[in-house]
């Protein structure tokens, strides 16, 4: 399958993944052909693009860091937590075993590096995020040699590191319009209104929570609430954070669309040791990709090609497929030199 971006897609093409709502619901299933009204519905619900089954696609490996049906199931999951009616429906150990489920997936892939483009419906950006905040923390725990156990932790800090949002108003959440100075100070408190409702309705353990009430400190101690810095900060907080930023910046957002993930990536070796930890932008280099799997890139060459298979020594050298021959090439041995994606 191969990404395409959204004003690039025609009547006729296949989907290569499930395009589900924020509740888990599928809207259309994998392998749906799309019509035009099918294409405006997916632009009017403020999807990027989508990754489709054609024969420019074939070969090329899933991106996908989770199997469907997790997918689906964590995002209810999440979606569930932040209404108060579905709260009982989540008790503690279902919302830890789902987080022990994740780790279980990601921990059996080969290559444990982030390779896809996360496919967003924009109202429900909250529980789409926590989702792949997530993934993306558990992908960057790996490396620390952390165990199933703490892993899962990691994974929950991820689920929820913004439930704190559950007390602002979606309409505030998504507002395109300048914030008032009273919502700008609820959406500031969010990591301590999340701290104190896991306290009030669950007994998670404390780097869990910890890591709610931090996940905005800076590693240089600019961030919020409490202003700790470097070693200070918990190190799921440290974690979160970048996933945090690296998912929102590759997001579509009230005020922008969706930055290139090569974009996001710099920023964040820009802010190793001001927002972020050192070390742990090292490990990105490693664990994130650049260019994704399924992507389109043009070659320095002026060749169009689709990224296949990402290396966590040379991200920036992928192994890619020329179009429209269908010929391999590997940028590592053959110096076709910079990529640029193409949506
Ligand atoms: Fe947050």
């Amino acid at each position: 399958m191969r990404y395409i971006g959204i004003t690039k897609l025609e009547k006729g093409m296949a989907l290569g993944q499930d395009i589900c709502n924020g509740q888990g619901q599928v809207l259309f299933p994998e392998g749906f052909t799309l019509a035009y009204g099918d294409i405006q519905k997916l632009q009017g619900l403020g999807c990027p693009g989508v990754y489709i089954e054609d024969s420019f696609g074939k070969g090329v490996p899933s991106p996908m860091a989770i199997s469907p049906g997790l997918r689906r199931r964590s995002l209810e999951m999440i979606y569930g937590l932040f209404q108060d009616d579905r709260l009982p429906d989540f008790p503690q150990e279902d919302i830890t075993a789902l987080a022990g489920d994740l780790v279980q997936e990601l921990s059996a892939r080969k290559d444990a590096i982030y390779n896809m483009r996360d496919i967003k419906i924009y109202e429900d950006y909250t529980y789409f995020h926590s989702l792949n905040v997530a993934i993306l923390s558990v992908i960057l725990g790996i490396p620390y040699g952390m165990g199933q156990d703490e892993l899962t932790d990691l994974a929950l800090a991820g689920f929820l590191h913004d439930i704190g949002k559950r007390y602002v108003e979606p309409e505030v959440l998504s507002a395109k319009r300048m914030l008032t100075d009273e919502e700008r100070v609820l959406i500031v408190q969010h990591p301590k209104l999340g701290y104190e409702f896991l306290q009030k309705h669950y007994s998670f353990p404390q780097e869990v929570c910890g890591n709610v009430l931090e996940h905005h400190e800076w590693y240089n101690g600019c961030g919020y609430p409490l202003r700790r810095s470097g070693a200070e900060i918990p190190l799921f907080a440290r974690i979160v954070k970048m996933a945090d930023v690296f998912d929102a910046m590759t997001s579509k957002l009230p005020y922008r669309d969706p930055l290139e993930p090569s974009i996001a990536a710099e920023y964040i070796l820009e802010n190793a040791g001001a927002e972020f930890d050192p070390e742990l932008v090292g490990i990105f280099q490693r664990r994130v990709a650049v260019y994704p799997i399924g992507c389109e890139v043009l070659l320095s060459n002026g060749q169009q090609a689709v990224v296949m298979e990402n290396y966590g020594d040379a991200m920036l050298l992928p192994r890619v497929k020329i179009l429209p021959s269908g010929d391999l090439l590997d940028l590592r041995s053959d110096k076709a030199g910079g990529l640029v994606i193409l949506d």
